[in-house]
């Protein structure tokens, strides 16, 4: 059956299947303390992760390792503002946009859990397309609506026709099914209607006394209490006899006198949340941003068009719960993560640009440090502390030497060719204290083993002697001797680089959206520090 799809230059071609790349940590730009744990599923958690890198590539290895475990995913991609491209064929230009947008979105998918949110932030230029693309690739029943953000209030004189204040927010969960949610999203109500619910009762709940006697009421009921000086207090009343003297009998409903006489009063308990509203005008703006910004590095146009905290707040009070892990593949200035992180989530950030060494790692430093009193903090009652590493994504395992043969990038060391011999084929990479060729496993009894040494037929004679009769073995190598290749039954030998080749596009870096170098921001400053709207 035809299905309804967009259609764009390029979708169909042909692409190699990307290579899985290891991430390297480069401990100058991890800091802090990492707690290692593990996830609901039970997979092992190693810590807050911030990638600099493609973020094609890194979510690649990423889904090697979590697929299935994100909980929220907040993604704020370039906007394909026109001008960002090196190609001005505008067909071209916004076909190459959806293009390396599809691919991001379906890697997004695989690593949602069955549970969890996608929040995508875009402008009006690319809104509806993804609208569509995301469509395809999480159903239509999973999408659960757009948020309006205001984005400024003021400003925008100079636009022709409309100044347009808001940019949208695509929401989509993975399975929007009541079986999967079972309880619906609520927010945390406010100051002003707290501040109602003063009296608390013996079980900690708020409520507050409500008079029990209506004017005006469509269906009055008429209703008697017997009064402790002998008189009868005779009202219209919105409940019901019966359930006024079952109150007085609780404590639900009481008699109280004062001047005007006795009142009737019962509790009011304030109800468990408020249900979200989609048009989100109360969660800071563009100017809130750069303020946080001016805070954080000096100056407001350290970063164009970042995030306010209070957005991303709110975005993962509703997507998450303290513990779940949340990804940005488009981290910026690393809003995400410093909001993650004051909020008790586990995160990944992604950033190609160098800003996630000159913005990304100093901010989380300082949310680490508890020296970040902006954004969220208060609110949170962050006080600092934990951690994060810093990971590089590792260069293409395979490189083309100067007479076009493809070697290993000998860029590599012995444990990161072991690490990503052991993704390349689908093993978990776990180096065994005790046996020195458990470098990883795939399951409870096979095992995979890479090595730069000549394979010799008395090395792996050793090895077998070793194994356990059920165990199996993948032992990669550069070289071995004829006789070492069908020596026992349970361990295959494999060549590198001859088995890789073919497999996937090695020695290719260059995924990127080609706009790291973001467009310069509007004036901000013409948004009235009041932020009133005209
Ligand atoms: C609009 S900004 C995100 C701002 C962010 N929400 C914040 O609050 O700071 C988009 C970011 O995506 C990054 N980016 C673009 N292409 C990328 C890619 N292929 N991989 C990783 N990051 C990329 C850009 O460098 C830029 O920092």
């Amino acid at each position: 059956m035809q299905k309804l799809e967009l259609i764009w230059i390029g979708k169909d071609d042909a692409q190699e299947p990307l290579e899985p790349r290891i991430l390297i940590e480069n401990p100058q730009y991890s800091y802090g303390t990492v707690e290692e744990t593990t996830l609901p599923s039970g997979n092992p958690w190693h810590g807050n992760m911030l990638i600099h890198g493609d973020n094609l590539l890194a979510l690649k290895s990423l889904v090697s390792m979590y697929a299935g475990e994100v909980k929220c995913i907040y993604i704020d991609p370039p906007y394909n503002t026109g001008n960002a491209f090196d190609l001005y064929d505008d067909m071209v230009e916004h076909s190459i946009w959806l293009s390396l947008m599809y691919q991001r979105f379906q890697h997004l998918h695989t690593l949602l859990r069955k549970d969890g949110f996608l929040f995508v932030n875009l402008d009006e230029q690319e809104h509806a397309y993804a609208k569509v693309i995301l469509d395809g690739i999480f159903g239509r029943n999973n999408f659960i609506g757009d948020i309006i953000w205001q984005k400024r209030k003021g400003g925008g004189n100079d636009s022709r026709f409309l100044a347009l204040d808001h940019d949208y927010i695509l929401v989509y969960a993975k399975d929007s099914s009541k079986s999967v949610h079972t309880s619906k999203w609520t927010i945390s109500q406010t100051e002003e209607y707290l501040k109602r619910y003063k009296e608390i009762d013996e079980n900690g709940n708020r409520y507050y006394w409500d008079t029990v006697a209506r004017n005006g009421l469509q269906s009055p009921i008429p209703v008697s209490v017997e009064c402790p000086d002998g008189t009868t207090l005779s009202i219209n009343s919105q409940m019901g006899q019966e359930t006024i003297n079952e109150g007085l009998k609780n404590g639900d409903v009481r008699l109280t006198k004062s001047k005007n006489g006795w009142t009737l009063h019962h509790r009011v308990y304030m109800s468990e949340g408020q249900r979200p509203r989609s048009i989100f005008n109360d969660s800071g703006t563009n100017k809130t941003a750069a303020d946080e910004m001016l805070y954080l590095f000096g100056s407001k146009k350290s970063f164009p068009y970042p995030k306010p905290e209070l957005l991303i707040q709110k975005i993962l009070e509703l997507g998450s719960n303290p513990g779940d892990l949340v990804l940005d593949s488009f981290l910026g200035s690393g809003t995400t993560a410093a909001v993650a992180h004051k909020m008790g989530r586990k995160y990944i950030g992604i950033e190609l640009g160098n800003h996630a060494y000159t913005h990304c790692y100093p901010r989380l430093k300082k949310v680490t440090d508890g020296e970040d009193q902006g954004g969220i903090t208060t609110a949170q009652n962050w006080r600092g502390g934990g951690g994060f590493k810093f990971y590089e994504l590792a260069p293409s395992l395979l490189k083309e030497d100067e007479f076009g043969q493809m070697i290993i990038n000998p860029e590599y060391n012995a444990d990161q060719l072991a690490a990503a011999m052991a993704m390349q084929e689908g093993y978990t990479y776990q180096p065994d204290k005790d046996t020195y060729w458990k470098q990883g496993y795939g399951s409870e009894h096979d095992f995979i083993f890479t090595t730069t040494q000549f394979l010799t037929a008395e090395t792996i004679d050793r090895i077998h002697e070793t194994m356990g009769e059920d165990e199996s073995l993948l032992i990669c190598c550069t070289a071995y001797q004829k006789e070492a290749k069908t020596r026992h039954g349970n361990i295959t030998v494999k060549k590198i680089p001859k088995t890789l080749l073919g497999r996937c596009a090695f020695d290719k870096d260059n995924y990127n959206l080609n706009i790291v170098a973001a467009p310069e921001m509007d004036d901000i400053e013409d948004e009235p520090e009041d932020e009133t709207t005209f």
